[in-house]
């Protein structure tokens, strides 16, 4: 490809992704593809000459695009957020373009003192003290099984890299239940095996590892000729945000001289907030620590920030020196590939860069609170309904609720009914765990764009439009849309609509409440997530124009305009004139 080529290419790629951006809320946030389409679709066998970038283009457009799932979209609320912003973006063009490869010092200077400052940038920016040392991983999954592989070393007196794991005592890790699964894997992988990793009960409020369990295990390990070697304390574990006394357990490993790992792969970017902090207190104590900014920071996928207290240890366990990588008369230089599982790395400090410069600290606060802020008032809303259980309350901007009208029956079937209905609908993305045996439904907001409106639609679709028909009667409600049956799905739909109008013009009513822009673009883009709802609201009520119900064509203009005018006037009766019509269903 020529110069020119690249220039005009990388143009229209500019502008279909800026498009994509600020489009995104139109799509159905979870891919309704069947499995198989995409694969289909492509040859099977790979082109013998070379394709025009046109033909490409457009065969990503028609193919691979429906058969995505939308991570930036605002109403994403599943799993953790993977962020991007437009600097991380235009750092990863400039990344790609440059195509260096940072193993080394030498095979670029300027990318591992990029690095070197801007993880420790990152390391002020979530209050670790000096003394902590910060390199790039790819996932949280390699930062831990590095850490682990560490702490396995320093229990075994660096024999394990030189001798194998055989005949030596089995070396033991302590997690709570609630620690993620990658935990387990680096166990498996760093041949400390499944067993020998301990999963402690959690308690209180906060689903915390029981210390008392973690002392009485560790000693009773050591009784019976085990080596401790490390405790890896969760916060902001996966499924319900657990978080587990950093403080205390780094005082136990102190007591026995293990290796503590905090990971804190979600929330460990709400930590530039220091009223956050209290979360993981006592986190200066800790050995490792691992967060991703891919999550929560703005930054793509993937970019991990994993500290050290003492990079010795990890050269010591990682680094590895034939002569081809040694770099000759320079002392005192980082190579990080000596820092990482992998020897070669991708320019991932660049996009920090870019995205800490561009928003600055404050800015990036700000997004953060505003998202643990949604969360709190969602969970209000949530706890004030009487058909939802808030289960467990925010941690931070995770929680989670079921919907438990009287008389339902298999509540866990309602509610994986209710999600797959969610899912399917395509507004708004969940997913769901299990705590203290129930299914529940989890909800997490943490997307560069969300924007409070989104926040509210996900009540409205939750709590209000699930919950007013269900007192009419046990097919109501959310279950209309999960019974299945067509008539009702499309009242479901339109009272769907007719109440996402509403909230949105409630909110157009109501003064401006205080909101911290998520973005340099947050006012006008909250006008167009207005309008872009509002279009959705149409298409939904178009859809039913001319349907009967009850013998009634529905007449849909009508009603919306009636609607309309009576928010404006009276938004109290407007709820109320909607619930009629619901209930009418
Ligand atoms: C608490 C926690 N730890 C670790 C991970 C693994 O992260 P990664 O995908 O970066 O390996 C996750 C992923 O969501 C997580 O939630």
């Amino acid at each position: 490809m020529e110069a020119d080529a690249i220039r005009s290419w990388g143009a229209k790629i500019a502008d279909w992704a800026a498009r994509y951006l600020s489009g995104v809320r139109e799509r159905p946030v979870r891919s309704p593809q069947a499995p198989g389409v995409t694969f289909n679709a492509l040859p099977a066998a790979p082109p013998r000459k070379g394709e025009d970038m046109a033909a490409i283009f457009a065969d990503f457009e028609r193919i691979i695009v429906p058969g995505l799932t939308h991570w930036q979209h605002p109403r994403h609320f599943a799993y953790f957020p993977c962020n991007s912003s437009p600097p991380s973006v235009l750092a990863e063009y400039l990344t790609a373009s440059l195509g260096v490869q940072c193993m080394l010092w030498q095979t670029s200077p300027a990318a591992t003192e990029l690095e070197m400052r801007v993880m420790d940038w990152l390391r002020q920016m979530i209050g670790l003290p000096e003394g902590f040392h910060g390199v790039i991983h790819d996932t949280a999954s390699s930062a831990t099984l590095s850490a682990l592989l560490t702490a396995r070393e320093k229990a075994l007196h660096w024999r394990g890299n030189s001798q194998g794991l055989s005949g030596q005592p089995a070396v033991r890790v302590y997690c709570s239940e609630q620690a993620h699964s990658s935990i387990d894997k680096a166990c498996w992988i760093a041949g400390i095996g499944q067993e020998n990793l301990i999963k402690l009960p959690s308690v209180g409020a906060l689903c915390g590892m029981d210390v008392a369990a973690l002392e009485h295990a560790i000693r009773a390990d050591k009784e019976a000729g085990h080596l401790p070697a490390a405790i890896v304390a969760s916060v902001g574990a996966t499924s319900v945000g657990a978080c587990d006394d950093v403080r205390i357990i780094c005082e136990i490993a102190r007591r026995h001289d293990l290796h503590v790992h905090v990971d804190a792969a979600w929330a460990g970017s709400a930590m530039i907030c220091p009223e956050f902090r209290a979360l993981w207190d006592g986190v200066e104590l800790a050995d490792s620590v691992v967060f991703n900014p891919h999550k929560w920071l703005l930054t793509n996928f993937d970019c991990t920030a994993f500290f050290v207290r003492d990079p010795e240890a990890l050269v010591k366990t990682l680094g590895i020196r034939p002569e081809y990588l040694k770099t000759r008369g320079r002392d005192g230089i980082i190579n990080y590939s000596e820092w990482s599982l992998q020897l070669g790395r991708r320019f991932r400090a660049l996009k920090l860069w870019f995205v800490i410069r561009a928003y600055g600290i404050e800015r990036l606060q700000g997004v953060i609170r505003s998202h643990v802020r949604w969360a709190q008032d969602l969970a209000q809303r949530i706890e004030a309904s009487p058909d939802f259980e808030l289960v467990t309350p925010p941690i931070l901007s995770l929680l989670s609720f079921r919907y438990t009208p009287d008389g339902a029956g298999d509540l866990d079937a309602l509610n994986a009914r209710l999600i797959q209905a969610i899912n399917d609908d395509g507004r708004i993305y969940l997913t769901q765990t299990r705590f203290e045996d129930k299914f529940v439904i989890r909800l997490v907001v943490g997307q560069t764009c969300t924007t409070e409106a989104d926040v509210t639609v996900a009540t409205y679709m939750d709590g209000l439009t699930l919950q007013t028909p269900a007192q009419a009667g046990p097919s109501g409600g959310m279950g209309t849309l999960v019974s299945g049956n067509v008539r009702e799905i499309a009242v479901g739909v339109l009272a769907l609509a007719c109440l996402l109008m509403v909230s949105l013009m409630v909110r157009r009513a109501a003064p401006p409440a205080p909101v911290t822009p998520t973005l340099e673009d947050t006012e006008p883009a909250e006008m167009t997530a207005g309008e872009a709802v509002a279009g959705e609201v149409g298409e939904g009520v178009n859809a039913l124009v001319g349907q009967e119900l009850d013998g009634e064509q529905l007449e849909s203009h009508q009603m919306i305009e009636q609607v309309s005018t009576m928010v404006k006037e009276n938004p109290d009766a407007a709820a109320q004139l909607i619930r009629r019509w619901l209930n009418r269903s």
